[in-house]
């Protein structure tokens, strides 16, 4: 195999080995994809203040999200149909997760269910929820993920609909795709007349009108702290910090849903300073594809990251193994950035060792 020294080396390879429909389905954006771009490059236009002369000696990139420690602030975002890229799905992924000593959340729209993943592969998770019509539906995946052990709930707030995909449209996703969240529950109601697989028929149950009301109801059913993905601006934090959410994901959903959304690391600090003195903490995905963005991320107030695609395409490339490895490799790069900038822990991250565009402007 070809030397792999960081994670978009494992794209070019998953570009090479999965079929074209699958690598379009995980690479694609929205119509122009101009968020997609945009997310990567927003972050090449922030630039470091490195201190000199600190002891860097020992770095220590641990920290505590929610209560739990976890080796890095670098964390698996939630992503669909795992099983396109590899035959054992979401349970390598977490497996590679926990094995990095981090958490891995699983989508409502994995290929294998909540309780394979627990059963199969210990360490910490939370569960993305994609909340539909059936309230019934979504209470049996919160009680499940509840009973499975996952620590959290991260409810999808940016995908009333699902974005314009234009691969997609022109390529179709195999047919027989499982969605193994959806096994086993009354899906009494579905329209087997229409024929087009419970794919289209999960999508066609989502609820566009999920409001702030929702989130609230979501807290009276379960104990598991609540998260909201996808808030950009800071009206909207200030409304979830409202209602009392235990964390606000700044995220774009990758540039898949509404196209010309600024990059999310352009949108974190807004976000942060809603968030500032209320102790929620505020996290970010979006592009991150080296150590010095998940720096850049956090010197702009993030408390952690969580990643996408990187996982995917190093999934199809190498399974367990290439996960592991495409966490390992953020890991040390995020490491030597760290010692480069003077920072020996997370805490030393501070504002004042980047400078954006904005800074240059005032
Ligand atoms: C996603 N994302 C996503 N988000 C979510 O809330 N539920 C989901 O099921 C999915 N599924 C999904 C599938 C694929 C193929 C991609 C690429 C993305 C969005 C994901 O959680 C995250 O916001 C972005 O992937 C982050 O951007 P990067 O790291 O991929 O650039």
């Amino acid at each position: 195999m070809a030397l792999i020294t960081n994670v978009s080396d494992y794209e070019e390879l998953a570009k090479q080995k999965l079929p074209k429909m699958v690598y379009d389905f995980y690479a694609g954006g929205a119509e122009d994809q101009w968020t997609l771009k945009e997310n990567k490059e927003a972050f090449s236009k922030i630039l470091f203040r490195p201190r000199v002369l600190i002891d860097v000696s020992h770095i220590d990139m641990s920290t505590s999200i929610l209560g739990y420690k976890i080796s890095m602030p670098i964390m698996v975002a939630p992503t669909a149909l795992h099983k396109l890229a590899h035959q054992e799905g979401e349970v390598a992924s977490a497996q590679a997760a926990a094995a990095a000593g981090t958490i891995m959340t699983l989508s409502s729209w994995s290929s294998c269910s909540i309780e394979e993943v627990s059963s199969i592969a210990p360490g910490l998770r939370f569960f993305q929820l994609s909340v539909f019509k059936d309230r019934d539906i979504v209470q049996q995946l919160v009680r499940r993920a509840e009973n499975a052990g996952y620590k959290a709930i991260a409810v999808t707030v940016d995908a009333p609909r699902l974005g314009r995909r234009e691969a997609d449209v022109r390529n179709r996703l195999p047919e027989n795709v499982v969605l193994k969240c959806f096994e086993g529950l009354d899906l009494s109601k579905m329209d087997k007349t229409k024929g087009s697989g419970l794919a289209a028929y999960a999508t066609s149950q989502i609820d566009s009108s999920l409001s702030w009301k929702d989130i609230k109801w979501l807290q009276t059913i379960t104990g598991l702290p609540i998260l909201v993905k996808g808030v950009i601006t800071a009206e909207d934090a200030r409304i979830a910090i409202e209602c009392g959410v235990a964390g606000i994901i700044v995220s774009n959903h990758g540039g898949r849903q509404l196209d010309y959304l600024p990059a999310t690391i352009s949108c974190l600090e807004e976000v942060v300073r809603e968030a500032k003195g209320r102790r929620v903490p505020v996290f970010l995905d979006g592009g991150i594809r080296r150590g010095t963005d998940v720096f850049k991320a956090l010197a702009l107030g993030a408390s952690g990251v969580f990643i996408g695609r990187p996982v995917l395409f190093a999934l199809a490339v190498d399974g367990r193994a290439g996960v592991r490895n495409a966490l390992r490799m953020l890991r040390d790069e995020l490491e030597i950035t760290m010692a480069l900038s003077g920072c020996a822990s997370l805490k030393d991250i501070t504002r004042d060792r980047v400078i954006t565009e904005r800074d240059m402007i005032r």
